[in-house]
């Protein structure tokens, strides 16, 4: 062999390995190969082709963002059109349907191939012979734009079929999409440069595919995925349109893996409840489902009306966004006084329910977002998220649109509101005095995590604190069940089950007491932290400064926060009043005298991220009940760090601090190892 051809296979070899990293990576998620060694091949043909330019072909990996950039894009007329497909919006319009495809066919019932409807946008990809030839958007379905250059740069799209006789022509159809995750960097970049933000993937996608250097595209990464084809030339595909989509699959391109074959209408409504279920886990936007006849002899025999195909239907999730009108801008206010201002809006419906209310999070963000009152905006609902303004459509602001003014005094009760410095929140200064203040107080203390007072709700907590049956957490166990029964919603039944939950929440742990007195900065991790390491509640309110921030993952600022809540004599009341109505925990001597005679004495765990079996609850009970401690966060003080599925900055900040990691298993090795060694 001479140099030249062995310096060819080479660089075929290197492309192969590349293409077929890349496809693992891209396309099937699964990679096998660490990114530097990546970096390492790349670098490699990239060396080679420098050397020797003659080697460098089209659909080498290296010359994906290679066009120079253009003026404009030019039109790309459609061999086939790109058509539309009509939408259904109830499962009675998909009933309709289904009847409608069955009557033209004259069967009893129907294979259909499901698929999910990407939020993204429609894109038609030409090979000829196998090689990527051209990239075009949508456009009126006639015409589109070729956008080549743009498409090149998205790594799942392969430059080349794999297959030893490509078809001499084949145009996929599929959708670009952004996923969720890099739409969020995206938009923190464009928040760093001080640039717009993108309101959806949707619309970031169009943007990257609409940037006339190809590079710009590449610094926003997109996906693709494969839905069907256009114009063809050569032996068909296959007979079904699964039977097509495996085709193309083999061929490399990306095709998702939930499509599948289901039966008549129960089929395809099961496919859309899974799907629905699964929605907000999908690390992409979708916006429905799809149904499409599978056989391509139906599909040809049902055709076309107008410009949607007879043989498939859209089957849409009800829209997580839609437009309203600002009518007002509230405040409310929570259990540490901080006032958060709402938006009151005109009734919308979204997300299948009707939102009246979205939070604006803070006065910066009303500012940032430029949010004022007869403002028409965008609500977004997603799952059971509470529902949120994205943006304002500022072309619709009426001239007598207002701005929303932080009020100076508390809306509930008058105190004086203020904002500390470096604070994005505006607080209220009444502590309890304040009935809001108050409310949330008492369903904080009676809250599942602390003294779980089982039916103290928010609609009763209401009307207690309003009717002045409580003012005080004390007062909750001074309540008679003559007094509940009269309240609204309350009957004999569930008054003498309250009074009874009442009771028996007194039987309680010193950590969630401290938990339920809602500190501000004490949450349950450094309750528990605080119970174990004081013992008691008397060496807790005795505590100086100094002696708070000795409690692994206690700073200055939640010591401030203790501190402060212990001088108040209010507070200090309260317990005292709580403790006379019998409210009691064990109490220990303090943790650093009483622990050390069990095996996990004076270690610290942190928790983070999913764990195969355990739940958090029993992994922190298992570790607690051998001496172990389990904090909140990760530090130098930290022993063991156990990581679950997605753990996040946690995991990064043991690594970097050197801390030891467990996996499950680890983590019960080391209790079994423990209680083996040293029976308690
Ligand atoms: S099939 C002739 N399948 O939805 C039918 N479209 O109005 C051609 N879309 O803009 C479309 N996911 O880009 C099909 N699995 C899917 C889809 C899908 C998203 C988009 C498509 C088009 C719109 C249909």
């Amino acid at each position: 062999m001479s140099d030249a051809q062995s310096l060819a296979r080479r660089a075929e070899a290197l492309r192969q390995e590349i293409n077929s990293h890349n496809y693992r990576y891209y396309v099937l998620d699964a990679p096998t190969l660490p990114d530097a060694d990546y970096d390492r091949l790349f670098r490699a043909l990239q060396q080679l082709e420098e050397a020797h330019p003659d080697l460098i072909c089209v659909d080498s990996p290296t010359q994906r963002v290679g066009a120079p950039p253009s003026n404009a894009f030019s039109a790309a007329k459609h061999r086939v059109p790109m058509l539309s497909l009509n939408n259904a919006f109830s499962n009675e319009d998909v009933e309709a349907f289904d009847h409608r495809v069955r009557e033209a066919l004259g069967l009893e019932e129907v294979e259909y191939f499901c698929e999910l409807k990407f939020d993204g946008l429609a894109i038609s990809l030409t090979y000829e012979h196998g090689m990527l030839a051209r990239g075009a958007t949508r456009g009126d379905g006639s015409k589109g734009e070729d956008v080549t250059a743009n498409i090149r740069t998205i790594k799942s799209i392969p430059l080349r079929l794999v297959d030893p006789a490509p078809p001499a022509l084949l145009e996929v159809r599929g959708e670009v999409i952004m996923v969720k995750k890099d739409f969020q960097a995206l938009n923190q970049r464009q928040r760093e440069a001080g640039e717009k933000e993108f309101v959806n993937p949707r619309n970031a996608a169009a943007g990257a595919l609409r940037q006339l250097d190809p590079r710009m595209t590449e610094k926003r990464p997109l996906r693709f995925f494969a839905y069907g084809i256009g114009a063809s030339e050569g032996p068909a595909l296959g007979e079904s349109h699964a039977a097509i989509l495996q085709r193309l699959a083999d061929f490399t391109l990306p095709v998702n893996s939930y499509g599948s074959v289901r039966l008549g209408l129960a089929g395809v409504l099961n496919f859309y409840r899974e799907i629905a279920a699964a929605r907000h886990e999908l690390p992409y936007e979708i916006d429905g489902v799809v149904y499409k006849v599978n056989r391509l002899e139906q599909q040809n025999r049902l055709g076309f009306v107008s410009r949607a195909p007879r043989f498939a239907i859209a089957h849409k999730f009800p829209a997580e966004e839609a437009l309203t009108e600002v009518v007002d801008i509230n405040v409310q206010v929570g259990r540490t006084g901080a006032l958060t201002p709402v938006a009151r809006l005109k009734p919308v419906f979204v997300g299948g329910v009707t939102v009246t209310n979205a939070t604006l999070h803070n006065e910066d963000e009303v500012r940032r977002k430029d949010i004022r009152i007869g403002d028409t905006v965008t609500v977004r609902r997603a799952g059971d998220v509470i529902p949120e303004v994205v943006n304002v459509l500022h072309e619709r602001r009426p001239d007598n649109a207002r701005e929303f003014v932080m009020p100076n005094r508390c809306p509930v009760c008058g105190s004086h509101v203020s904002r500390a410095e470096g604070e994005a929140a505006s607080r209220c200064s009444g502590g309890l005095f304040c009935s809001a203040q108050r409310k949330q107080a008492i369903l904080h203390f009676a809250s599942r995590r602390a003294l779980d007072i089982e039916g103290l709700g928010d609609k009763l907590v209401e009307q207690l604190v309003d009717g002045n049956h409580v003012r005080s957490l004390a007062d909750i166990y001074a309540l008679s069940a003559d007094q509940l029964e009269v309240l609204e919603r309350m009957g004999k039944k569930s008054a003498a089950n309250l009074v009874s939950g009442i009771e028996h929440s007194k039987q309680t742990t010193l950590a969630r007491f401290i938990y339920g007195l809602g500190v501000r900065n004490v949450g349950e991790a450094t309750a528990r932290d605080l119970a174990h390491h004081f013992g008691g509640l008397r060496a807790l309110l005795d505590a100086d400064l100094q002696a708070l921030q000795e409690v692994s993952d206690v700073g200055p600022v939640v010591a401030e926060s203790i501190l402060e809540f212990f001088h108040e004599p209010h507070n200090v009341e309260v317990i005292e009043a709580l403790r006379q109505h019998g409210v009691v925990w064990s109490e220990s001597a303090p943790g650093f005298i009483a622990a050390p005679t069990l095996p996990l004495a004076g270690k610290t765990f942190v928790l983070t991220g999913t764990l195969p079996n355990l739940t958090r609850d029993d992994a922190q009970l298992q570790i607690e009940t051998l001496g172990g401690k389990v904090a909140g966060s990760v530090s130098k003080k930290t022993d063991y760090v156990v990581v679950g599925e997605e753990a996040g900055s946690k995991l990064a900040k043991a690594q970097e601090l050197g801390i030891s990691i467990l996996d499950e298993i680890g983590l019960l090795a080391l209790l079994d190892k423990k209680s083996e060694r040293e029976p308690s």
